[in-house]
């Protein structure tokens, strides 16, 4: 399979180049050169590599600041998205983009399946579900896979704030009642490579299993970052309610998917998300 792989250098990116299958070739560009709101760049790629595959793990994830910065979530989650998808079917390609749990409202308490009736709260949410629409509008061949609250080793993301402020504080205040599950994109990404190399289309839903809060998801990073030596000392975590900790964007309560459908495509469940931490913990380590 010959694979190009938009947003290379994101999370998701760099963890679909370190999980490529072995007789896959895979061509990763950097933003400069393949920006996805530039048609003529896309084009480009897409003429010279003639992939098979086409993943868009680029997307404007500044959830709090796409809610003053509209125009640029929409050119980049919606509209590039869109004219993406148009490209890699007339290339030939088989478009894998990805979404996110935010599409929903998270007015429920039972996890969303993939054909659950989205309703966004935020910009990011809707921006990411006007992309979902236009680029399975596009092509019967693309594959939408939704996800939620992904962490690496490096970039921006939830391990690696509290890592920070529990080396920094005595206390940090974390949210108790929103509910997801975390999860570490190199799942997502040998999730991805398996669901595209199965030809899988439509939408499908992978995370880690399990689910937690914020408030849990800090308490286990603590734990298990105490246990491998990331961490010196322990910090004091405090739970406290979304009301006490406004932001931006609202974002849904309850926002753990249904993964059965990509679970029985793969063809066993996704590891329990705080094994994934564990095993994400111990890469960061000095002989991880
Ligand atoms: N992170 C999460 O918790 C989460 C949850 C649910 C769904 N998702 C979805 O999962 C996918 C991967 O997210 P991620 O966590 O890997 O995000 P990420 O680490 O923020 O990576 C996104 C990458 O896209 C790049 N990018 C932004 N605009 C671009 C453009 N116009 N052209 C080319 N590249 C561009 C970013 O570059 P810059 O850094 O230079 O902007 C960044 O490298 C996204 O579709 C996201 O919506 C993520």
């Amino acid at each position: 399979m010959k694979a190009l792989v938009i947003g290379a250098q994101g999370q998701l990116g760099r963890a679909l180049q370190a999980t490529a299958p072995m007789d896959a070739e895979t061509i990763a560009p950097a933003e400069s050169a393949c920006n996805l709101t530039n048609g003529a760049h896309i084009e480009r790629w897409l003429a010279e590599v003639r992939p098979d595959v086409l993943f868009n793990a680029a997307a404007y994830t500044a959830v709090d600041a796409a809610e003053s910065d509209v125009a640029t979530a929409e050119l980049v989650n919606s509209v590039s998205v869109g004219r993406l998808a148009e490209s890699a079917r007339l290339h030939g390609a088989r478009l894998v983009h990805v979404s996110t749990d935010f599409v929903f409202d998270g007015e429920t308490n039972s996890p969303y399946a993939p054909d659950d009736k989205p309703n966004p709260l935020s910009v990011y949410g809707r921006t990411k579900r006007e992309g979902e629409l236009a680029a399975l509008h596009a092509s019967s061949e693309t594959l939408i896979v939704r996800t939620a609250w992904v962490y690496a080793e490096q970039g921006k993301n939830f391990v690696q704030t509290m890592l920070r402020l529990m080396r920094e504080r005595d206390e940090v205040k974390v949210v108790s009642d929103q509910i997801g599950t975390p999860t570490y994109a190199r799942n997502l990404a040998l999730a991805l490579w398996s669901l595209a190399g199965q030809s899988a289309t439509g939408v499908y839903h992978f995370t880690d299993a399990g689910v937690a809060s914020w408030y849990d998801f800090a308490q286990a990073i603590q734990e298990e970052a105490l246990a491998v030596g990331l961490l010196q000392r322990a910090c004091a975590i405090v739970p406290i309610a979304t009301k006490d900790f406004p932001t931006p964007a609202i974002r849904p309560r309850f926002s753990v998917l249904d993964k059965s459908k990509a679970w029985a495509t793969l063809g066993c469940p996704g590891p329990h998300w705080r094994q994934a931490l564990r095993a994400m913990l111990g890469r960061m380590t000095p002989n991880g």
